[in-house]
């Protein structure tokens, strides 16, 4: 037995679990957690956090963040979304490929490392799946991709959707190593359709937009996709979930034995059809806010487990880009990763859903889905120690002025009150904010999470009628 001091002790406060909360202490020892101890029963430290009062939980794991850059970092960078990432609880994320030129080479990817050097706190990073990348793929893993992001609808970037047969070949050869691809479930071609009629007739109000991206884009989305992976072996996950009838096919996928995860992101579980009229452009996204009981389906997915992850889109756009008068030339989606976790924290203090479960939504089951659990993701001896510690009791009013995306402050959350704030966040033993502020040291403390990273290999299905095997 090692009796050495620990580095830090975090003594007095609540460690909470998917399981249960109890008091106890934890002793830090460089990058890891240590011990977990009865109060008091800790021993040495160099250095004491009293948490008396607070509740201690995982680290958020936020795999739909994007930073922007290269190309757009007059709207994010690295070190103010991580600094965002740092003030809201969040100690991994997953940064998107839709930046300008896209994650789709090794060299792209390899550029990105070099930007995320700035980075507060770890990260994976997204490799893009494209029509015409397939060949690069191999590269991207090899590389140090995290996960895989397929843009079945356009968004931000423009980025064309692939075709089925680029798809399927793509899920073919991830299917091989095991990574996680994230879908961006919505059908291009009948948002374009529908877009086009809608320009043509002069339709340009914000409710126009939910009009050219009814349900159906999703629901066709999530079944293509479901099929590919089911046919491949590759697993999939569905981002930023915005309907109550994507639920149906996502459990169809889940009951076959398709490994098939969802997420969504706060704006889907706390605002609807009749907050545009107040938020205007603000409030566009994609997929869109729908009408009123699409929130409340996604909700009850949330708690039964159809829905295992909250993650936030974090989608920073600077405020005269968000606030264009024709909803055609708005840009879409606001930033997330710094409020998700007071929001859900609200949300908890009405009773909409336990501590408990909140830890198993927003970092074991995110740990699990992308291959970190347990060295990240668990408050358990080994583990490293990214720790969120939070006041339940603390109320504030979100102040889209005070966001640390220092470019792109606006959000529709400006002026909600809430109840449950971070105040500690701990990343591999170091802190990044302390009593709400945020750590000036924490500049490149980040790392990006692919070397921990364990994803097992799947079962290959259909392996002898793959596009490989076949030209062999
Ligand atoms: O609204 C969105 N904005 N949805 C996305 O999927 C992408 C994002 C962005 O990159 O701006
Ligand atoms: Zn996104």
């Amino acid at each position: 037995m090692d009796h050495a001091p620990f580095d830090l002790a975090i003594t007095g406060g609540i460690i909470v679990t998917p399981e249960g909360r109890f008091a106890g202490d934890i002793g830090i020892r460089g990058e890891v957690i240590a011990a977990i101890a009865a109060p008091g029963a800790l021993g040495a430290a160099h250095e004491t956090l009293d948490a008396a009062g607070l509740h201690i939980m995982p680290g958020a794991i936020d795999v739909h963040v994007h930073f922007r850059d290269p190309g757009m970092s007059h709207k994010e960078d690295w070190d103010t979304g991580t600094a965002a990432a740092a003030m809201g609880g969040v100690t991994t994320v997953f940064e998107m490929p839709n930046t300008f030129p896209p994650t789709s080479t090794p060299e792209m990817l390899a550029d990105k490392f070099e930007r995320a050097k700035s980075a507060r706190i770890d990260f994976g990073l997204y490799g893009l799946l494209a029509e015409d990348n397939i060949d690069q793929l191999e590269g991207l893993i090899a590389g140090g991709a995290a996960a895989f992001k397929c843009f079945m609808g356009n968004t931000t970037g423009n980025l064309p959707s692939p075709s089925t047969g680029a798809m399927l070949e793509g899920f073919e050869i991830i299917a091989k190593h095991g990574h996680r691809i994230s879908l961006h479930a919505e059908t291009a071609s009948i948002m374009a359709w529908r877009q086009r009629k809608l320009m043509a007739a002069d339709r340009n109000a914000p409710l126009d937009h939910l009009a050219a991206r009814p349900a159906i884009v999703a629901i066709e989305a999530v079944i293509r996709a479901a099929v590919l992976a089911e046919w491949t072996g590759a697993r999939i996950h569905v981002l930023h979930i915005s309907s109550a009838d994507e639920l149906r096919p996502l459990r169809e996928a889940q009951l076959r034995g398709v490994d098939i995860t969802g997420e969504t992101c706060p704006c889907y579980l706390m605002l609807d059809s009749e907050d545009y009229a107040r938020l205007g452009p603000v409030i566009k996204v994609n997929p869109p806010v729908r009408e009123p009981h699409h929130k409340e389906a996604i909700w009850q997915a949330l708690l039964d487990g159809t829905i295992g992850l909250i993650a936030t889109d974090h989608a920073p756009h600077a405020p005269e880009e968000k606030t264009r008068a024709n909803i055609w030339q708005a840009d879409a989606g606001f930033p997330g990763v710094e409020t998700q976790m007071p929001l859900m924290l609200t949300a908890v203090s009405e009773g909409k859903l336990s501590l408990e479960h909140y830890v198993r939504i927003s970092a074991e089951n995110p740990a699990k889905a992308f291959g970190l659990y347990p060295v990240k993701g668990a408050i358990r001896v080994g583990s490293h120690a990214d720790l969120a510690l939070v006041d339940l009791a603390r109320e504030d009013r979100i102040d889209q002025a005070k966001l640390a995306s220092l470019r792109s402050r606006i959000t529709p959350f400006h002026g909600k009150h809430i109840k449950g704030l971070p105040i500690h966040t701990i990343s591999r033993g170091e802190y990044v904010m302390k009593d709400r502020a945020l750590v000036a040291e924490s500049f490149g403390h980040g790392r990006s999470v692919h070397t921990v990273q364990h994803m097992a290999k799947p079962e290959p299905r259909h392996a002898e009628q793959t596009m490989a095997a076949v030209l062999r």
